[in-house]
C-alpha cells in the first residue's frame, strides 16, 4: 500500500509510521487522515505487527492540527462530517487492540494533541508543545479532544487549557497526566521503539483485552465494568499464551508468546 503523507516502516514486531508533510508541520489534511486510516487498518491486520509508532517528521512539530486550509470552505453539515471522519480514525487507533506509542517529537495541537490522547502511550521530547488552539480560531476541538482531554487530566485542567487555548510545555503535560513520560528530544525515537518493543513481546490476546477493558470499561458502570473484566479474564485462560506465559514462570524461563 502507498502513501503520499505517511511514511511506514516495520522494524521486527514494531511498525513506525511517520506523519511526513513537514512544510505544513504535519497538519493532517483529509488524504492524510485517510492515509493514517488505512495504514492503521493495514498495521492492525498483520499479524508481525504487535505494537505502533506515531510520529511526526522533522524536528519541530508532531502535529500542528488539522489543515486550517480546509476550514474556510466549510458549511455546518461538512464541518460535522470532518469531526466525525476524524474521530472515527481515532477511534480506530484507539481500540487497534495493539499498543500504539505516541513519540511527541514538538508541537503537539489540536488535532496533533487528539491524536496523541487516542494512542495507548505518550512518550514526548523535552521540546514538546501540547495544547487545543480551536478556540483561538472561533472553533471548538472536533476529534474528540473535548472528551480525552478530561479523561486524562481532569475537567479543571481540560476546562483551562481548552478555553484559553495556550499550549503547555512537555514537563507540564508530564505533571498534569497527559503524557507518559519526557525524554531529551534526541532519545525520543530509540526511547519510544524500546518500550513499544517490550510491548511487542508481551502476550498480544491479553494485551487486547487490556486495552479493551481499560477503554471500554471506564465508560461503564463499575459493577458492569469488572463483570466485562472478569470476562476477559476468563478468556484468556483459552489461550495457549496464557500456558506458556504460566510454565515459563514455573520453568524459571523467559516466555515466548505467538498471540496463540
Ligand atoms: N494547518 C495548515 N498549515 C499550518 C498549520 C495548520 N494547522 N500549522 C502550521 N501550518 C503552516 C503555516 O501556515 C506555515 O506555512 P507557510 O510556511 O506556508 O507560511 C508553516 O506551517 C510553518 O508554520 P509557522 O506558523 O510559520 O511556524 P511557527 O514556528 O511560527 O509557529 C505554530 C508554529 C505551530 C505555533 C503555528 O504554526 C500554529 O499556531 N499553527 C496552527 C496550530 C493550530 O491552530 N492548530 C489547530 C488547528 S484546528
Amino acid at each position: 500500500m502507498s502513501f503520499d503523507n505517511l511514511l511506514i516502516e516495520r522494524d521486527a514486531a514494531v511498525g513506525v509510521i511517520t506523519i511526513n508533510r513537514p512544510k505544513v508541520l504535519n497538519a493532517l489534511n483529509n488524504s492524510t487522515l485517510d492515509e493514517l486510516r488505512r495504514a492503521a487498518l493495514e498495521l492492525k491486520r498483520d499479524e508481525a505487527i504487535r505494537a505502533i509508532v506515531i510520529t511526526g517528521s522533522g524536528d519541530k512539530s508532531f502535529v500542528a492540527g488539522a489543515d486550517i486550509n480546509e476550514f474556510l470552505e466549510q458549511s455546518p453539515a461538512s464541518g460535522r462530517d470532518h469531526a466525525l471522519a476524524g474521530q472515527h480514525v481515532f477511534d480506530l487507533i484507539e481500540n487497534l487492540g495493539k499498543p500504539v506509542i505516541a513519540a511527541v517529537n514538538g508541537y503537539a495541537l489540536g488535532g496533533g494533541c487528539e491524536l496523541a490522547m487516542a494512542c495507548t502511550l505518550r512518550i514526548a521530547a523535552n521540546t514538546a508543545r501540547f495544547g487545543q488552539p480551536e478556540i483561538n480560531l472561533g472553533l471548538v476541538p472536533g476529534y474528540g479532544g473535548t472528551q480525552r482531554l478530561p479523561r486524562l487530566v481532569g475537567k479543571g485542567k481540560a476546562m483551562e487549557l481548552i478555553l484559553t487555548g495556550s499550549p503547555i510545555s512537555a514537563e507540564e503535560a508530564e505533571r498534569i497526566g497527559l503524557v507518559n513520560r519526557v525524554v531529551p528530544a534526541a532519545e525520543l525515537l530509540t526511547e519510544a521503539r524500546r518500550i513499544a518493543g517490550l510491548l511487542a513481546a508481551q502476550a498480544p490476546i491479553a494485551t487486547a483485552y487490556i486495552i479493551h477493558a481499560i477503554n471500554h470499561g471506564v465508560e461503564m458502570p463499575f459493577a458492569q465494568a469488572c463483570a466485562y473484566e472478569a470476562t476477559l479474564f476468563g478468556l484468556a485462560f483459552a489461550t495457549d499464551d496464557m500456558r506458556e506465559g504460566t510454565r515459563a514462570f514455573l520453568e524459571k524461563r523467559k516466555p515466548v508468546f505467538r498471540g496463540k
